[in-house]
């Protein structure tokens, strides 16, 4: 029988994002290769976009016209890491990442903690404690509404002004603190931490606790916290054993996620799933790290949380054991100690890449 076959637009982008991107095309098509004659056998039919600073440097365009239309017909985007130092930040990342997020109502990014044997983690709780926490990041609004403006004053330079504003609506907040409690549903531990600011930002961080309060009122079997977000990044180091879903605005899980990442032993393990739920669009799976120009190009890249984000995207086309086969080749690579130099080890991306192919086969 033909394989169901997914259609997924590679977009390496910059830095890294192009070597992990390849690292995460070889380790799926594997998967999908041993997949053949089973009765749930798949295919990846990829195309590859060529959209990032390089672009930009040719172009003056992050992403060409058409772009993005085309995107749409994809049945997920398989993204890297967008930046260099030769394009400002906020041009590269509004111009690329952030334009497909929102263009695709990608409200909802899943951002799971990985603690991986074999990696040591600089928390010395995590040598003897299961750690396993999720952060739901609101992806549609908040912080990174691109709301403000610079130099409206008509004050000259050195007393320009700026106003960057968040933005929080309730529609907004209710729909990823549903997401979170749902998620929270299918895990061994029921709870759901929201995190705010709401005592210095009294309008949409108050709105947000008001819609925590009254959602969780849907949910009386999962057992709920709010906590403000400096004390939550405390508690990240010092009680990470007592969360399991953790959701909050924007800027603040993204911050609370490169920090979760971290303390699991490398921003180069954590993988992302930007999610449209409703899945009118196409959904966009990317590591959670950068496009790290200081390692770029040298083969230092780890590949694991672009392989991990493959995961997402496999649990996103409902196939659960496929995803499990995947993390279980990237639980028994770490194991044997095939780990790149972020997490204290000497293999290259394409060593780690081979013993990641030869564990699905194994
Ligand atoms: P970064 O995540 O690129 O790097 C931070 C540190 O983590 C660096 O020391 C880097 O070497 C290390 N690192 C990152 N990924 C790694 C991997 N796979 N293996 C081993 N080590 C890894 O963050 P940074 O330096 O703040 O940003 C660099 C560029 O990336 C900027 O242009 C920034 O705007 C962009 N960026 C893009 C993101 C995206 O596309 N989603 C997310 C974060 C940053
Ligand atoms: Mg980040």
């Amino acid at each position: 029988s033909t394989p169901r076959t997914f259609r997924i637009a590679a977009v390496p982008a910059d830095g890294v994002g192009k070597e992990v991107v390849a690292a995460g095309r070889a380790v799926l098509d594997a998967l999908a290769e041993g997949s053949r004659g089973s009765a749930d056998a798949f295919a990846f039919d990829w195309e590859e976009f060529p959209w990032g600073c390089g672009y930009y440097e040719r172009t003056g365009e992050m992403i060409d016209a058409g772009g993005l239309e085309r995107l749409k017909d994809f049945d997920a985007i398989y993204f890297g890491a967008v930046g260099w130092p030769t394009v400002p930040d906020h041009i590269s990342l509004w111009g690329l990442r952030l334009k497909i997020c929102q263009t695709f109502d990608q409200w909802a990014n899943v951002r799971p903690m990985q603690f991986l044997p074999g990696v040591q983690s600089p928390l010395r709780k995590a040598d003897d404690t299961h750690l396993d926490w999720v952060v739901i990041r609101e992806n549609s609004e908040g912080e990174y509404a691109g709301l403000g403006g610079r130099n409206f004053s008509g004050r000259g330079q050195g007393s320009e002004v700026a106003v960057q504003s968040a933005l929080f609506t309730e529609v907004g907040c209710e729909r990823i603190m549903r997401f979170a409690f749902d998620l929270a549903r299918t895990r061994d531990r029921r709870k759901v931490s929201s995190v705010t600011k709401s005592n210095a930002q009294q309008y949409g961080m108050v709105l947000w606790d008001d819609v925590f309060k009254r959602v969780s009122a849907d949910y009386p079997d999962v057992e709920t916290e709010s906590v403000l977000v400096d004390a939550m990044s405390a508690k990240f180091v010092l009680q990470p054993e007592d969360l399991s879903v953790v959701v909050a605005s924007n800027l603040n899980a993204d911050i609370l996620s490169d920090l979760g990442s971290a303390l699991s032993g490398s921003l180069g393990l954590a993988a992302s799933a930007n999610l449209n739920p409703e899945r009118r669009f196409p959904s966009m799976f990317e590591p959670v790290h950068g496009s790290a120009p200081d390692i770029a190009g040298q083969g230092l890249a780890n590949p694991i949380g672009a392989v991990g984000s493959g995961a997402l995207m496999l649990d996103h086309f409902g196939l659960p054991e496929q995803a499990a086969r995947l993390r279980k080749a990237i639980e028994t690579t770490t194991a044997a100690g095939i780990l790149t130099r972020d997490v204290g080890g000497s293999a290259s991306t394409e060593e780690v890449t081979k013993a990641l192919i030869d564990a699905l086969s194994s």
